[in-house]
């Protein structure tokens, strides 16, 4: 007959203590009955679980109904009870635990364990495609004998602008969209906090502290106030790039980049460079690559190819000749613009993994869909 928590009607010692033994050789004897992981369930729940356990039958039958005098004696037995019950339920799903790994190393099943089921597959993280591409632009680079730097996301107007040649005021720095961090009324100008709208500011942290000559690869998050959708997100990220020795020329960096281009996109690949304007670079161009989704023809069959939007080029980078009057701000670190040269890009990671992958929304990489991202485990 399965034990039932009976009511006392007595609360001498001698009367408590034979109620205990009765409870605890019921523990003893259903415990040890238990044989598989639902019985288990069931025995833990008949005596811990807190709506109507054993446990809480007691506290409410035997301690909240002893008379004031016999507490204290109810008290130390519902607590020895506890105690034995948790330690009981314990011992009980070691056991189980033990039974099962036995028949795992045998080759029997244990009650209702079928171990010639298949085990539970856990699913294996990916890289993120952007920072697979990104760590496929960096190996292009270390190639080359680049190293990699990083700067900080939240950047003083001083790094992100002044000292990259845009003059405050400048219409240039409208073309950045640029995220301010609230309430900085009361600072210079120049200390003001921002996002950075591009790594180029790590360019002159970068040359702050390390001499010429330099060969770095700068990969980073970069935000503008853009709002979202299927080509354009307020945060995203870039590859910036800069190599300043002496007698670095413009040849060196169309040779660096066509280079790189072949070796990320494919050896057929052509680079095309046209002027364009940055306050920090001078001259200054546009990489476009001929498009490796149609080969340059504008064309996919008798359809219009979409990612070049027909015209055969995709832009992938802005890039130039260092400016001298950004060498200007480290000067007193060795980059004297009569002495040194140099030429720096900077490329947009999340535009080229989706042309890598053939990812058409670049919501999807920020959803943190699991249904696209395990696409690429
Ligand atoms: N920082 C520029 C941008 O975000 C790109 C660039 C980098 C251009 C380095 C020239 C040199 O648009």
């Amino acid at each position: 007959m399965a034990y039932n928590v009976p009511k006392l009607k007595e609360f001498s010692p001698a009367a408590l203590d034979k109620a205990v033994e009765k409870l605890l050789s019921a523990l003893d004897t259903e415990s040890a009955a238990v044989a598989n992981g639902k019985e288990y369930k069931a025995f833990r729940d008949r005596w811990l679980a807190r709506k109507d356990g054993i446990l809480t039958q007691i506290n409410e039958l035997w301690l909240k109904a002893a008379p004031k005098d016999a507490k204290r004696e109810v008290g130390q037995r519902v607590n020895l009870i506890k105690g034995r019950s948790e330690q009981t339920v314990k011992v009980v799903e070691d056991r189980l635990v033990a039974e099962v790994s036995n028949a795992l190393d045998g080759s029997d099943t244990v009650g209702s364990v079928d171990i010639s089921l298949p085990g539970i597959r856990r699913t294996i993280g990916a890289e993120h495609p952007i920072i697979r591409t990104m760590n496929e632009i960096i190996t292009v680079f270390r190639n080359l004998g680049y190293s990699v730097a990083e700067g900080p996301v939240i950047e003083t107007d001083y790094y992100n602008f002044e000292a990259l040649n845009f003059p405050s005021n400048h219409p240039a720095r409208d073309t950045q969209d640029t995220l301010f961090l609230a309430n900085q009324e009361s600072k210079p100008p120049r200390e003001r906090l921002l996002l950075r709208t591009h790594t180029s500011p790590v360019q002159i942290r970068t040359m702050e502290k390390l001499k010429p000559p330099l060969r770095i690869l700068i990969p980073g998050k970069v935000h503008r106030n853009d709002p979202p959708d299927a080509s354009h997100s307020p945060m995203f990220h870039q590859v910036e790039g800069l190599a300043v020795d002496t007698n670095i020329t413009f040849g060196d960096l169309k040779g660096t980049l066509d280079h790189a281009m072949k070796a990320l996109f494919g050896s057929d690949v052509k680079t095309s460079f046209r002027p364009s304007y940055f306050p920090f670079t001078e001259p200054s161009a546009e990489m476009f690559v001929s498009c490796f989704i149609c080969g340059g023809s504008g064309k996919r069959g008798t359809d219009p190819c979409r990612p070049c939007k027909q015209t055969g080029w995709i832009e992938i980078l802005g890039c130039g000749m260092v400016d001298p009057n950004v060498f200007e701000f480290v000067k007193q670190n060795g980059y004297d613009p009569e002495k040194v040269s140099g030429f720096a890009f900077g490329m947009g990671v999340d535009r080229m993994a989706m042309l890598r992958y053939g990812v058409d929304d670049l919501q999807l990489f920020f959803q943190g869909d699991v249904r696209v991202l395990e696409q690429f485990g």
